[in-house]
């Protein structure tokens, strides 16, 4: 018989039923004629209990097998359980164990540091935080998918090798290849090495926008949903050097078009977790967070704040507030200054347009006032900057001075520049950072603590 998932069981089981769970061992107590075993499979939060008792064939030997990391198999009978916060229990009938786990296994039964949990990227998704962050993920990401099928965006696929730097700011990984069953071309340390790709340079890609507008001038609406990577030497809890980003793509779409999509997405993810991983999402606000159920019924049910650059940098000048990194209009928006936006003024996402044109991407849109481009951020309490986007310079002319302006290369821009030749259309787009967004939902306070194998500058080991 095919094991039953734990939430399964729990949703729907009934007193009397036969079932055949698996998973590992969280807790164990014995008693002199009992033992209660909790077993979670990572389906849901709170596991199941398992009620084993002393006429259990082969009980003592199983038992004595049995410990916190153990994997099992148990077969038994569905029982209404007598202790609080659960409706059923499961009597076990038999148990198998897998595999033991003696007392060196790191996860006894205590509350761990997540920077300890960190130096055990191989066990830690098996503890009750972790767990839960890791199926937010999922829902969210399953919720990203059927946004964009629900409005008709095709989800295109763009490449993480990479020739061209999207957001001219020179922070990305190179990539070189090696060949060892080829002819060394020797470094000194002997390890053998190929400079580049197969003879041009290459590099991780910062992001899939480029490639995106080529596909949102074939297909209208399209979005991307794929790793890319930074090259910010940046230790906070915010930055990765390899995150997810989800990046939309609209044809025909001018920068409130885009704002729109923006508020209407983020409303949309929030919504679809809170109905999927409703125990999850409470264990949050219980553990980590108490504003996180506050958090996601604001995000769901009141319009974001849509303010200007201009009007941000006047509202940052008028309070009373003290900033590290002094304000002036032309300086690019520091964390401290987005979350006294988002946070402390505004109590709520913030979306801020048109930036100054100097501190911001050569693709992005000049405005008429030739100051400032049609840009946009959302910011988010605690978070931060959430989601960057603009409106795309559609016109040609204008968008080979931004090239040259910015010291980029217009040769290596010849196909981005070809699509302004060939059925030009205004157009706008997003990148919203995925793991930024499971913090925001999770009220998790580090960045590491929200992807399985967090890549930072002090950690690659996994
Ligand atoms: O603002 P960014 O750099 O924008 C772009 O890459 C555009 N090409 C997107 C587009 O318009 N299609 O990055 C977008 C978002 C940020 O708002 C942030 O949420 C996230 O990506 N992000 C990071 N997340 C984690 N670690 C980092 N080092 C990040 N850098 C950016
Ligand atoms: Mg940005």
């Amino acid at each position: 018989m095919a094991a039953t998932r734990i939430a399964d069981l729990l949703k729907s089981g009934q007193p009397g039923d036969s079932t055949t769970i698996q998973g590992w061992v969280r807790t164990k107590r014995a008693q002199k004629t009992l033992c209660f075993i909790n077993v979670n499979d990572g389906s849901c939060m709170s596991g199941v209990q398992i009620v084993a008792e002393s006429d259990m064939a082969g009980y003592d030997n199983v038992i004595s097998q049995i410990a916190t990391g153990a994997s099992v198999e148990i077969q038994g009978t569905v029982v209404e359980s007598p202790a609080k916060g659960q409706r059923i229990e499961v009597k076990a009938e038999q148990i198998r164990v897998f595999g033991g786990a003696d007392e060196s296994y790191p996860l006894q039964k205590k509350r761990h540091s997540f920077e300890f949990l960190r130096t055990l990227g191989h066990l830690r998704s098996r503890t009750n935080t972790l767990g839960a962050v890791f199926r937010v993920r999922n829902a969210a990401a399953q919720a990203v998918h059927e946004f964009f099928r629900d409005r008709g965006f095709l989800w295109v696929h763009t490449p993480i090798l990479t020739a061209s730097d999207c957001e001219g700011a020179g922070e990305m990984f190179t990539v070189t290849s090696l060949n060892l069953n080829q002819p060394p071309l020797t470094k000194g340390n002997g390890v053998d090495v190929e400079q580049d790709f197969f003879g041009k340079s290459a590099y991780l890609t910062v992001s899939g926008q480029l490639e995106a507008e080529i596909m949102a001038m074939a297909f209208t609406n399209v979005y991307t949903f794929g790793p890319t990577f930074r090259a910010e030497n940046s230790n906070t809890s915010r930055h990765l050097a390899e995150f997810w980003m989800i990046e939309p793509e609209m044809a025909f779409c001018d920068l409130m078009g885009n704002a729109d999509l923006a508020e209407d997405f983020l409303k949309y993810i929030f919504k679809a977790v809170l109905d999927a991983c409703e125990d999850d999402m409470a264990f949050f606000n219980q553990r980590i967070d108490d504003s996180v159920l506050a958090t996601a019924d604001n995000i769901i049910n009141n319009e974001f704040a849509r303010i200007t650059y201009t009007e941000a940098v006047e509202l940052l000048l008028k309070t009373d507030k003290k900033f590290e990194f002094p304000v002036e209009w032309g300086i690019d928006l520091q964390s401290e200054h987005e979350r006294y936006l988002a946070e402390d003024l505004f109590k709520k996402p913030v979306i801020v347009t048109d930036y100054p044109a100097a501190i911001k991407a050569f693709y992005m849109r000049l405005n008429d006032d030739q100051k400032t481009v049609a840009a946009m951020d959302v910011l988010a309490p605690k978070v931060g900057e959430i989601i960057g986007g603009s409106q795309r310079e559609e016109r040609l002319d204008i968008l080979e001075t931004r090239i040259d302006e910015a010291g980029l290369p217009r040769d290596a821009y010849w196909w981005y520049l070809d699509l302004r030749r060939y059925g030009t259309v205004p157009h706008a787009g997003f990148g919203l950072g995925f793991e930024r967004l499971v913090q925001f939902m999770t009220g998790m306070g580090n960045i590491r603590d929200v992807i399985p194998f967090p890549r930072t500058p002090d950690n690659i080991e996994f």
